[in-house]
């Protein structure tokens, strides 16, 4: 076995950010693939410092995984992590071109901070090293890598939707952006959808030789792969951390407080595309359908703060606390609030007992590349007694968790419809659909992604150096 490289902007687990899920995939995805299959994890530290100066922290995490860092300079963190990563990029992929924004500044800091990194790690990788790039922040490394002279295979995992060729050219120079990709031997998405809209961009927009079965792409005289690669969780590792006494307390606490009402949860970062206004309408109008049955129901969300500098975050979360307390106002009584809203992370423990009291898990993203929350919801569960999981269509995970109960994010009424069916759901329907999503949870697990990612990318022919 090769040793890994890995490089994202993100490195190991931000601090009370809690499971995969709530902190964005990639972080835990890629811890737990290091712990299996050694190797360094190259990334910015988070850090901000007056003047970059290029200097690499190394540093070994308690479970084994080596890191290695830089930090960036505030121009870098406007201007590449604010910027062009999550002002551009994240927003466009995520289908929100009204609040996508495009600087000139952006663009640059945006190539800048990824010469810096392919210079840093450039002095890490060995002769034989698999080197492996994540997401939409490092799109361009690669190229900057080959420039450099490296021959070693090097694959591409984007964690994000890929938009639709007519979104996408609203990028200004987004075929220099995908003509730098092709430099990669292999490139992954979370699903066929993205892979597809992936290909028929290569092909109407840059002319590329593109064939649909194989995933192959020629394109001056280079060849890429492009494949989809659906992420799981750590399953094993997130059973053992419920297997804890942090993680049963964690439970009753939930079920004591909600007592003989029924819990019903959701778990995301304080993000635009997890769709939380469209959510609380969702459960407004539950309450307003159904008004005998606010008694019955309580919503728990726990929504961290995420990328706090940029405007469209600080928007979202006024909106939804304006919405949160409009629904609280209107429909409190003195012993039953009806919303429970919290900005802050739990660990993983904590996640699994709350889950695991919940009857309910809803996740409703207007557009999400996967989303684990949903994965460790179902992991989460009781067999004797599982909850039901409401999964928007629009999440990657939907193409895999067709027993869930698929809904429209956009519609209060399909929202609320979901949420009553859940809430009277017959217990052998419960088991029956839970049975069949436990399967795909347990086998499709982040280990099986990277084994699959790695052997594709490892038995990639040696194409690149036309
Ligand atoms: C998403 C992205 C990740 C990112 C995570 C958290 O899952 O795909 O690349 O790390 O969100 O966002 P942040 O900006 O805090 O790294």
């Amino acid at each position: 076995m090769t040793r890994l490289v890995v490089i994202s902007n993100r490195v190991a687990v931000p601090k009370a950010r809690g499971a995969a899920g709530a902190q964005g995939g990639l972080a835990g995805a890629l811890n737990s693939a290091l712990r299996k299959h050694g190797g360094i994890w190259f990334g910015w530290s988070g850090q901000e410092v007056d003047e970059y100066s290029g200097d690499i922290h190394v540093q070994r995490s308690a479970d084994g995984v080596t890191t290695a860092t830089i930090d960036l300079e505030p121009q870098d963190i406007e201007e590449y992590y604010n910027g062009y990563a999550n002002s551009t990029l994240w927003p466009l992929f995520h289908y929100r071109i009204d609040l996508t924004e495009y600087e000139r500044e952006f663009g640059r800091g945006y190539e800048r901070v990824n010469e810096r990194f392919a210079d840093s790690v450039l002095p890490l990788i060995e002769k034989n090293d698999t080197v492996w790039v994540h997401d939409y922040h490092l799109m361009p490394l690669g190229e900057r890598l080959r420039a450099r002279g490296v021959n070693n295979q090097i694959g591409f995992f984007l964690h994000i939707p890929w938009p639709p060729t007519r979104l996408f050219v609203s990028l200004p120079y987004h075929e220099r952006l995908v003509r730098s990709m092709l430099h990669y031997d292999l490139i992954g998405f979370q699903n066929d959808e993205w892979l597809e809209s992936f290909l028929h961009y290569c092909r109407k927009e840059l002319g590329a030789e593109v064939n649909d079965k194989t995933g192959e792409i020629r394109l001056d005289g280079r060849t890429s792969r492009a494949k989809s690669y659906p992420i799981g969780i750590d399953y094993d590792h997130f059973m053992a951390k419920g297997d804890t006494g942090k993680a049963r307390q964690a439970q009753q606490r939930l079920m004591s407080s909600t007592r003989h009402r029924v819990a019903m949860i959701g778990v995301d970062r304080l993000d635009y595309s997890k769709g939380l206004p469209e959510r609380i309408d969702g459960i407004g109008r539950f309450f307003d359908t159904y008004p005998d049955q606010v008694r019955d129901l309580v919503y728990i969300q726990i929504a961290p703060p995420s990328r706090e500098d940029i405007g469209s975050y600080q928007d979202i979360r006024a909106t939804l606390e304006q919405k949160t307390g409009q629904i609280n106002g209107a429909r409190s009584e003195v012993d039953v609030v009806p919303i429970r809203y919290v900005n802050k992370g739990y660990s993983q423990e904590e996640l699994f007992g709350f889950y695991r009291a919940a009857k309910i898990g809803l996740v409703t993203p207007l557009r999400d590349g996967m989303n684990l929350v949903a994965k460790e919801y179902v992991a989460a569960q009781d067999p004797e007694d599982p909850g039901v999981l409401v999964l928007s269509r629009f999440a990657g995970a939907a193409q895999q968790l067709q027993d869930a109960l698929l809904v429209n994010p956009h519609s209060p009424d399909d929202v609320s419809h979901n949420i009553n069916r859940a809430l009277h759901m017959p217990l052998a329907e419960r088991k029956e659909r839970w049975e069949k999503l436990i399967v795909t949870v347990r086998e499709d697990n982040v280990l099986r992604w990277t084994d699959n990612f790695i052997s594709d990318l490892q038995s990639a022919e040696m194409t690149q150096q036309a």
